[in-house]
């Protein structure tokens, strides 16, 4: 996979690095994660929905013999769409070949990939919404006739060699479906939407993460990280490893509720995954601002930070929670904002949402 890729969930970890509750992963995070994750479609925790059909898909393309049809995966970052790419690859007995959009500069560089490919094999294309738009003309083709025209030579003594690809397939995966052209999306025959894990779903990756780090996780304190994890197991696992530092520096060694609740506190995450930046723009909003509405870049500079790291650090989960809303004329404090920092909620507000 490319290292230096400038994809939104890197961006959004360079803005507030010390976050613990943001769902993208810098490298050292993708190498913690890569022992936790789940090898086979069975071990992969909730989203029954997409586990069904995906298992569909490949036993019946196995029953055939016959290489399933290209795979996209989307939702947000964190859950699960690069495991389940393996997945894939693993029950289907296949090899997995991994790029993705922003690596692929040039549509020479998906031209040799894919002359390259075997029969049966996997091409997992990561963010596939940054492809640039030659070689997602070439992928269409590809992916339909399974076709490449290889071009040799240069300028006007160039020329396109039609190349014949053995069946493989693709699995693509994106934060953005709406942002792939529609004919690209069209050339897959199955799109998995990943969605936010409830709670008791998280409950289950943390114990059979702790399982795996060989870590006594305490029941109720499975279920409070888990209630703080933004439904987003990358943030469970990540929350379970800060919780065994501290258990394993300031504790016992075991992971109780109480070690659970003190770990967090020192880091900062609250009952509901929220981090200081968040509680920030909060407390702005109901006590500086009265609940608005307030413009962006007001509320930016009363937390300090660029109006861009606001809205697309901390917004999002706000509004995702029901805290927060996004109106013609500003931003608004919704009543679930007052009562999480402890504030009664104003008569005016109840009128407006109550
Ligand atoms: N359904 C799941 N069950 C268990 N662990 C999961 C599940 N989904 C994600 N994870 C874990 O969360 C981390 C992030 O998953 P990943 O597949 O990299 O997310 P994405 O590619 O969607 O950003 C990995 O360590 C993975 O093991
Ligand atoms: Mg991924």
């Amino acid at each position: 996979m490319d290292d230096d890729r400038l994809d939104e969930e890197l961006v959004t970890e360079r803005f507030d690095a010390e976050s613990l509750v943001r769902a993208g992963a810098d490298d050292l995070e993708r190498a913690a994660e890569a022992a936790l994750r789940p090898r086979r479609l069975e071990e992969f925790v909730g989203q029954a929905v997409v586990r069904e059909q995906l298992s569909l898909v490949l036993q019946a393309a196995m029953a055939r013999g016959r290489a399933p049809d290209h795979v996209l995966l989307s939702g947000p970052p964190g859950l699960g769409k690069t495991t389940l790419a393996m997945i894939i690859a693993g029950e289907l007995g296949a090899s997995l070949r991994i790029t993705s959009g922003p690596a692929i500069q040039h549509a020479g560089d998906l031209a040799a990939v894919l002359s390259s490919l075997e029969e049966g094999e996997v091409l997992f294309i990561d963010e596939i919404h940054r492809l640039a738009r030659p070689a997602e003309e070439l992928l269409y083709v590809a992916m339909e006739d399974f076709r490449v025209d290889v071009v040799v030579g240069k300028g006007a003594g160039a020329s396109a060699i039609p190349l014949t690809l053995p069946p493989f397939t693709v699995v693509g995966a994106t934060t953005r479906a709406g942002l792939l052209p529609a004919p690209l999306r069209d050339r897959f025959g199955f799109t998995g939407h990943l969605d936010f894990y409830a709670t008791e779903e998280l409950e289950r990756v943390l114990v059979r993460s702790a399982g795996l780090l060989g870590v006594p996780l305490a029941g109720e304190a499975a279920a409070e990280i888990a209630s703080r994890s933004r439904g987003t197991p990358r943030i469970a696992n990540r929350l379970l490893r800060r919780v065994r530092d501290w258990a394993e520096v300031r504790g016992d060694g075991t992971l109780g509720l109480a070690a659970a609740r003190s770990a967090l506190q020192v880091y900062e995450v609250d009952e509901r995954g929220l981090d200081r930046l968040d509680r920030a723009v909060l407390s702005a909003l109901c006590t500086r601002f009265g609940g608005g509405p307030v413009g962006l870049t007001t509320l930016a500079v009363a937390v300090g930070e660029e109006p861009e790291t606001v809205e697309t650090v901390a917004e999002p989960f706000l509004v995702r929670e029901g805290l927060v809303g996004r109106t013609q004329r500003g931003r608004v404090a919704l009543p679930a904002a007052w009562e999480h920092l402890g504030l009664d909620v104003p008569k005016t507000v109840d009128t407006l949402f109550g």
